[in-house]
């Protein structure tokens, strides 16, 4: 199986005036297509530091980090943006659906950015929430769902 997510000696550190926190300090991990990978350890351990670097919404100070082949270790903003559109899915723990659209507009909002038409991208919307059994959800909004729903 091929390697779809790859660190090496990564880093992350904050710099807050004089101090500086080391949250990662070298971390190289290697996840294959397909594997089901979860991190654990106790609160402060950098566990979001390395999801938000392996989401593509932060980059390390240090090392390198692969994805499907491409090297993200350096990338700006617009660049990342691009790749989490293209690449990352992601549950927030707080979920941050908006809250005045639709399960099927949320759903259906990162194919705006992905430059697909309103037709077919309600189509889509509508094919994955029915993947996930929520197919009579699809016009509640998120405050009418459950968390899991969410
Ligand atoms: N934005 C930030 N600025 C400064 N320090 C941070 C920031 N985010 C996290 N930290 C620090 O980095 C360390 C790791 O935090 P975090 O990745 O949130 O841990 P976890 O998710 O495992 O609880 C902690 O010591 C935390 O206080
Ligand atoms: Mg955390």
């Amino acid at each position: 199986m091929s390697e779809i997510i790859k660190t090496t000696e990564i880093a992350r550190k904050y710099v807050m005036g004089a101090e500086t926190i080391h949250a990662l300090k070298s971390i190289s991990i290697s996840i294959k297509k397909g594997e089901y990978v979860a991190f654990m350890g106790p609160s402060g351990s950098g566990k979001s530091t390395l999801m938000n670097i392996i989401g593509c919404l932060d980059t390390p100070s240090a090392g390198t980090y692969i994805l499907n082949d491409h090297d993200v270790s350096d990338l700006d903003e617009n660049e990342l943006a691009e790749i989490r559109n293209k690449e990352i899915g992601f549950v927030f723990q707080t979920f941050n659906l908006l809250p005045r659209s639709t399960a099927l507009e949320n759903v259906a909002l990162p194919l705006v950015y992905a430059g697909m038409g309103k037709f077919d991208r309600e189509e889509r919307a509508h094919e994955v929430l029915d993947g996930v059994g929520l197919s009579d959800r699809a016009l509640h909004k998120p405050n009418e769902l459950s968390g899991g729903q969410r």
